[in-house]
């Protein structure tokens, strides 16, 4: 059964309403929300308002037609009718308690989704040669996240890195590495980047310049200046190309050479991973290269099903309602980033049987997966071997901007690297952590430096996700690591602190983890009612993919839960029943935001 109180209460209106009305359960919104007021109510149900202009009655007098014939059974005292037609509705106590009771097992009160198909979520995305960035970050946290609110409801989920693993950018940089004679087995970080820098600017300069400079009426001199290096380029383009026909045709020691480009890439990706504490790793990785042998494939499907056109020597596919077509291979034979997309998502819904596909990338690719998705639904590979039909969503997220509001750069003005925010996060967390210890009343005085540095970790890192997490993603937001370390507002500190203070609480208190509940003051109530929503919320962040609504949720919990701590006295009780019940209750809030956090990828500390 469900303990979602909520919906336990709808359902009950749901019954009666159609039985006053004599209409179809499925029409009707009993309009059941939080009320205003807690000592006049916990629910109010204004359903009657838009039902009574609808079916042409009188509001008040619906309302009360209903409390009539409304059976709550154990769960709700009798509901009053308040002003012109709200229906008030005050849970037993009884009914709370034993709610609680079940809320307090294993689950949590989190139902299982019986769905057999898989969910696959593109993560991460990090391209080779190339230094992680904010957006990365951005990718990997929130695509995390989501994966684990999945497997809490008990789905098998695919965490999909679509590395940037091959193509012409990479033989670019293989090119550039092999005729600098850089050795491979040494490479570092810093000689990818320069390779890749060069790279870039040989495949800029093309003939772009060329054209400008005549526009421009640029001298005699300029002209052969970027003749020359036109043909630098063309031949580094030429070179390059040759190298990605070779690595095509499986020539082992070029392929060789381009695994240590991953190696050395990826081992600094798993470096980030790992302090990030997301489950991530190389098993995770599916890039563009694990898709290189079947791109000729997806063209010609396209081409057989007559979905794809010849123009100008290029195929493409056009869509009935946009002018811009999708191109799926180049004049020259070459495959694109769209053409290894579909090829992903055909292996999503046929080979791993998902059902929903949900990328986790930057918004400015938005009409990217528009084509991607219109494209695959029109050849059909929306659908699993079992004949479901997949959704596909694009979780687009905006950028992470500095102070002045503009993309997060370096003092010098470079990008800033993923590497050096989780250091700097870790870096905050720890002097705050630090900090703290000095007071010997602080439970971490006296603590080891090893485990100081591990909670400072676990909070800077924290700090960090929760900020990501906490905001609508497409929203771009300021990274003001200040405010997202404070133990005090809507941070994740603040959430892990509050769970710390619990768990020292509940050691001083010597929880009885049988005790019965007895819930008795108003913020008690509160604070209970909030928590039996857990399993509701988790449902709402999966449906619309929004993390956000948990982070809310967890914060609101944290809130009513100080609340309650500051009007209910626990340990100073003499009553031991009402001190165990109320210990328990601060244990279930505790576990609930552990749990919670965990969803969001987040450590709980057990001390501060
Ligand atoms: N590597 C890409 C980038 O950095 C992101 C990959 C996103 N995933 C995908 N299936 N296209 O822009």
């Amino acid at each position: 059964m469900s303990i979602n109180i909520q919906e336990i209460i709808g359902n009950s209106l749901r019954i009666a309403i159609a039985k006053v009305l004599d209409i179809p359960q499925e029409d009707i919104d009993p309009v059941v929300r939080r009320a205003q007021n807690p000592n006049v109510a916990d629910f109010q149900a204004n359903g009657a308002m838009a039902l009574g202009k609808r079916y042409g009655h009188n509001p008040k007098e619906l309302a009360e037609k209903i409390v009539a014939v409304v059976d709550f059974g154990e769960v709700a005292e009798t509901p009053t009718v308040a002003g012109p037609g709200f229906i008030n509705i005050r849970i037993s106590d009884s009914a709370l308690c034993s709610l609680l009771e079940e809320l307090d097992c294993d689950s949590l009160g989190i139902e299982v989704d019986e769905d057999e198909h898989s969910v696959a979520i593109d993560v991460c995305g990090v391209n080779v040669a190339k230094q992680l960035h904010v957006g990365h970050l951005r990718s990997t946290i929130i695509g995390d996240a989501i994966a684990r609110m999945y497997e809490r409801v008990g789905r098998t989920v695919y965490r999909e890195n679509h590395l940037g693993d091959w193509g012409l950018p990479i033989a670019m940089v293989l090119e550039q590495l092999l005729s600098a004679e850089v050795s491979l087995d040494t490479l570092s970080l810093d000689d990818l980047n320069v390779a890749y820098k060069n790279a870039q600017l040989v495949s800029k300069d093309e003939l772009r310049g060329e054209k400008t400079a005549l526009q421009m009426q640029a001298g005699p001199h300029r002209l052969v200046e970027i003749e020359e290096q036109n043909t630098g380029a063309l031949a580094a383009q030429r070179a390059a190309k040759k190298v990605l026909n070779s690595l095509q045709q499986g020539d082992e020691k070029l392929l060789c050479d381009w695994q240590k480009l991953i190696d050395c890439t990826m081992e600094s990706v798993y470096e980030s991973l790992n302090l990030l504490h997301v489950k991530i790793g190389p098993e995770n990785n599916r890039g563009e290269s694990f898709y290189r042998d079947k791109l000729g494939g997806v063209v010609e499907s396209f081409v057989e099903t007559g979905l794809a056109q010849k123009d100008d020597g290029a195929i493409v596919v056009h869509f009935k309602n946009r002018e811009r077509p999708m191109l799926i291979k180049k004049s020259d034979g070459g495959f694109l980033y769209a053409t290894t997309d579909l090829a992903a998502i055909r292996f999503r819904t046929q080979e791993l049987n998902a059902d929903r596909v949900i990328y986790v990338v930057d918004a400015r690719q938005r009409d990217h997966f528009k084509d991607l998705f219109d494209a695959a639904a029109l050849i059909g590979w929306n659908r699993t071997p079992d004949g479901a039909v997949a959704e596909f969503v694009h979780v687009p997220f905006g950028s992470v901007l500095g102070e002045d509001k503009k993309p997060l750069k370096t003092r010098s003005g470079s990008n800033v690297t993923l590497s050096s925010l989780l250091h700097e996060a870790i870096e905050r967390g720890t002097r705050e952590v630090l900090a703290r210890a000095e007071d010997p009343k602080s439970p971490t005085h006296g603590m080891n430096s090893v485990d100081l540095h591990t909670i400072g970790r676990q909070i800077g890192i924290g700090a960090i996700k929760y900020a990501d997490l906490s905001n609508d993603l497409v929203r771009d937001y300021v990274f003001d690591m200040d405010r997202m370390v404070a133990f005090e507002g809507n941070t994740g500190p603040y959430i892990q602190y509050a769970c710390a203070r619990i768990s020292s609480l509940i050691r001083k208190g010597e929880l009885d983890p049988n005790a019965p509940f007895l819930v008795c003051e108003p913020q008690e109530r509160s604070l209970a009612l909030k928590l039996l929503q857990y399993g509701g919320v988790l449902r709402d962040s999966i449906q619309y993919l929004e993390p956000h609504r948990l982070c809310t949720w967890l914060y609101e919990i944290t809130e009513c839960f100080s609340a309650f701590y500051q009007s209910c006295p626990v340990l100073k009780l003499d009553d031991t029943s009402l001190k165990q019940s109320r210990l328990r209750l601060a244990n279930v809030t505790r576990r609930i935001l552990v749990d919670g956090l965990d969803l969001l990828g987040i450590e709980s500390p057990e001390q501060m």
